[in-house]
């Protein structure tokens, strides 16, 4: 009897076994980056490198939020992008060409954490190295292996980094860790510590572009420099920025001091990479996308006057959940009345949400991409006069905004359009006595790139096809402010995700209601949420 219970244990240990390796290997959504695309990112920038040059990136440092409690991490954005490892204390190395380290002939390195049961137990399932060479289709080394990793300084040319963060906490007990890693580099490739990544950018700029675009160089330096009143007495851009003709500048260029070490040229190569979404970028945007107004029509159906802001934002961030968007892309933004004046409100404090209009900026990340998402509604369905005066001139000026969304418009078109009408509309209803002041009750810019970033790198020049923009405009008039009491507390702003492409624009997030009828008919609907109540807490 015991044998054969023994026998059926067994049996079914080993099944459970089988089904657990089928389980632990299931096929990869097809909505996931594979080691092709980040790959294929790894050559776009190689063919950008300098010959002889080797570029190096580092993972995001671990962030504390107290005692031995750290934040989720996230990985550098640039790092994901092009390798597609989402773990800290990594490095990867990435020549221009082959390259020799100790006899062999090597193309680029990712320098991982190594496998380790006891971290693992705690803190989950690291990729390892044949983890990280498998599923990055890419050499992998374990980080400790890193300090010994030799660079002929004298065959490179050029030492390409990022800027390197100055404030990463050192596990002592770890000498593979960010802290560990970044000091071995910075001997390795002797980085004083006065190195100054500012100062190392504009020389690399006057150097490299001084000469054939002085107009240009110097309208930048001088800009650089108004933010940057360290750099204002350096003799060598002084002497660019005042040389006289074109046998001074070429002297001034001459004098500026050449250095292998750059850390300006990454950051140009992958903000011109970024901004452009390839086909497998654009799918995962779009989802984070639709999923964002999902969540924005099941609040408008759920939202009732005796609700929170907490609640509301709770509401937004399991629907997101519950399609599969692991984070949020940046703190939630849900303010009611004249706490919706405050643009990046995020402390969700009102009880409950009154008559207000509530403003609702919430982006779901999907797989490392983030939507950016604003509705604004009246708590209790039904917008006031007021309320929908100014809607109407928000909503009227998005679409300027949109109309101006071509290939080869300037940046700043979408914003110079939608200025001007809320500037014409505010005038009119007597908010302001002169356009000129359009800038109190509009006081931020209309558009940014989207992507791996919420506020995505990008050129910021004219526009490109393939890249995802917000339309943004707001009018926030909070307490106080110099007009008719009637206007106070009122805090509006309509924000949409728009693809460009060679053939005009797509309105991705064209599924979140956005016109006051719209929003209305959306609001009277019934909520799966109407029925669902809690016991009270005492
Ligand atoms: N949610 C931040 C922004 O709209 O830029
Ligand atoms: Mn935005
Ligand atoms: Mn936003």
């Amino acid at each position: 009897m015991a044998a054969a219970r023994l026998c059926i244990l067994l049996l079914l240990a080993t099944f459970t076994v089988a089904t657990a390796q089928v389980r632990t290997k299931p096929a990869k959504p097809s909505d996931t980056l594979d080691k092709t695309f980040h790959q294929q990112r790894r050559e776009q920038l190689r063919k950008q490198l300098p010959h002889h040059s080797v570029a190096v990136f580092f993972a995001a440092p671990v962030r504390n939020r107290a005692n031995d409690v750290d934040y989720y991490f996230h990985q550098d954005p640039d790092f994901y992008y092009l390798t597609g490892y989402e773990e800290p204390n990594a490095v990867l190395v990435l020549f221009s060409e082959p390259h020799n380290v100790a006899g062999e002939e090597v193309k680029e390195v990712l320098f991982v954490q190594p496998n380790n049961p006891r971290e693992e137990l705690w803190n989950g399932k690291r990729l390892g190295v044949a983890g990280a060479a498998q599923e990055l289709g890419m050499r992998a080394e374990e980080n400790t292996g890193f300090a010994a990793f030799t660079l002929d300084t004298v065959a490179l040319q050029h030492i390409l980094f990022k800027e390197l963060p100055q404030d990463v906490r050192d596990d002592a007990s770890d000498n593979a860790d960010l802290y560990s890693l970044l000091q071995q580099f910075k001997q390795k490739v002797s980085i004083p510590a006065s190195f100054d990544p500012s100062r190392n950018m504009l020389y690399g700029i006057v150097r490299e572009q001084g000469a054939a675009q002085p107009a240009e160089v110097k309208n930048y330096l001088n800009q650089m420099l108004r933010y940057n009143p360290g750099l204002q007495q350096d003799k060598y851009l002084n002497s660019y920025l005042q040389a006289a003709n074109a046998t001074d500048r070429t002297k001034a260029i001459a004098a500026v001091p050449a250095s292998k070490l750059d850390a300006h040229t990454l950051e140009k190569a992958l903000t011109e990479m970024r901004e452009i979404k390839t086909p497998e970028e654009l799918q995962l945007l779009r989802k984070a996308v639709k999923i964002s107004c999902l969540g924005q029509v099941e609040v408008m159906k759920a939202m009732r006057p005796d609700m929170s802001e907490m609640e509301l934002q709770g509401i937004h961030e399991f629907v997101h959940k519950k399609y599969g968007a692991q984070h949020v892309g940046y703190p939630s933004i849900v303010g009611a009345g004249n706490n919706a004046c405050v643009l990046h409100y995020i402390e969700s404090k009102k009880p409950t949400v009154g008559d207000d209009l509530v403003l609702m900026d919430v982006g779901a990340e999907y797989k490392g991409y983030t939507a950016d998402v604003t509705r604004t509604i009246p708590a209790n369905g039904k917008f006031t006069k007021e309320q929908k005066q100014l809607y109407e001139l928000v909503l009227k000026a998005q679409q300027a905004g949109f109309e101006q969304c071509k290939v080869g418009n300037s940046f700043q078109a979408p914003g110079v359009a939608a200025q001007q009408i809320i500037a014409d509309g505010l005038l009119k209803l007597g908010i302001i006595k002169d356009k000129a002041d359009v800038r109190r009750y509009f006081p931020h810019g209309t558009s940014h790139y989207l992507g791996l970033d919420v506020h995505d790198a990008g050129t910021y020049g004219a526009f490109k096809p393939n890249t995802v923009i917000t339309v943004e405009p707001g009018i926030y008039i909070p307490e106080g402010s110099p007009c008719d009491k009637k206007w106070w507390g009122i805090g509006i702003r309509i924000e949409d995700d728009i693809l460009i492409t060679e053939k005009g624009w797509e309105n991705l997030s064209e599924l979140a209601p956005r016109t006051v009828a719209e929003i209305e008919k959306t609001m009277a609907e019934s909520s799966a949420l109407d029925d669902f109540n809690l016991p009270k807490l005492d």
